[in-house]
């Protein structure tokens, strides 16, 4: 058994042997021979145009690839970029005149109004009194101020029959958050002003704040509101 494998293996190498170490012998002249040994030729001539081909296939998608990874690579750049400019300033820029704090846009009036006048002037420039959310929107409100004896109405006023204040966004104060110190009255509106939020009667004449909501700039679509 095992000669006859080694005896198998020599003739074959026997015979293939010289067709292959002749250059000059062109594949026609090859092909031609007996049956057995044309069908191996032709089986390795399909084998040798497959290579062929594979490999012209495999440089095609490579010079593809070295050219599209540049911009692959860019357009990941930019996304990334994209990314950390939208971390950096996501939201839309305020309009001149306005000045941006925080998520808002405020407006810091010069003619002085009734509160109930203010209330409308900001709702005609698509904004509300301005509502403080804590102390630290109220402190930076205050350092925007610049001249201590002006009054800035906002958007809270008394309700008599609740006697409460109340915002204009419907919401009770939180006295935790925003302490008005004085008994109010009927009629009674609050105003910020550069030591604190104090209240006065509506019908006096003060300056007022209006505030608008920066929206993101990216995600305009996002029906948050
Ligand atoms: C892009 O921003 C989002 C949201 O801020 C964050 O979760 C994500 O990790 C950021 N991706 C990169 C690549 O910085
Ligand atoms: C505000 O109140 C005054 C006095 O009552 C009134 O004349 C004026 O029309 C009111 N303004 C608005 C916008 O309601
Ligand atoms: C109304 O505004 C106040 C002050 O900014 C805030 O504390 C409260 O949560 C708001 N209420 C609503 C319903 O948005
Ligand atoms: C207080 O504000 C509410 C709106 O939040 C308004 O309807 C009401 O007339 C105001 N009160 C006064 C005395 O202006």
């Amino acid at each position: 058994m095992d000669r006859r494998v080694i005896y198998a293996d020599l003739t074959v190498s026997r015979d293939s042997g010289p067709e292959s170490s002749s250059p000059s012998s062109f594949p026609q002249d090859l092909c031609q021979g007996p049956r057995w040994h044309q069908f191996a030729l032709k089986l390795g001539c399909a084998g040798v145009t497959l290579l062929v081909l594979a490999v012209i296939g495999l440089t095609v998608s490579v010079i593809s690839l070295l050219q599209k990874s540049p911009i692959e690579k860019s357009s990941v750049d930019v996304q990334q970029n994209r990314n950390e400019t939208t971390e950096s300033a996501q939201l839309s820029e305020c309009l001149a005149l306005w000045l941006p704090l925080q998520k808002k846009c405020l407006f810091l009036s010069q003619d002085t109004n009734f509160w109930n006048d203010s209330l409308s002037y900001c709702s005609t420039k698509e904004s509300s009194l301005l509502l403080i959310q804590d102390q630290e929107e109220l402190k930076l409100i205050q350092e925007l101020i610049k001249d201590t004896a002006i009054n800035f109405w906002i958007g809270l006023n008394f309700t008599l029959s609740e006697k409460n204040w109340k915002w204009i966004n419907g919401s009770f104060l939180n006295s935790a958050i925003l302490n008005i110190k004085g008994d109010a009255e009927e009629n009674s509106c609050a105003y910020i002003s550069k030591t604190g939020v104090s209240f006065e009667e509506c019908y006096a004449d003060n300056k007022l704040i209006c505030q608008k909501q920066r929206n993101p700039v990216i995600n305009k679509v996002c029906p948050d509101s």
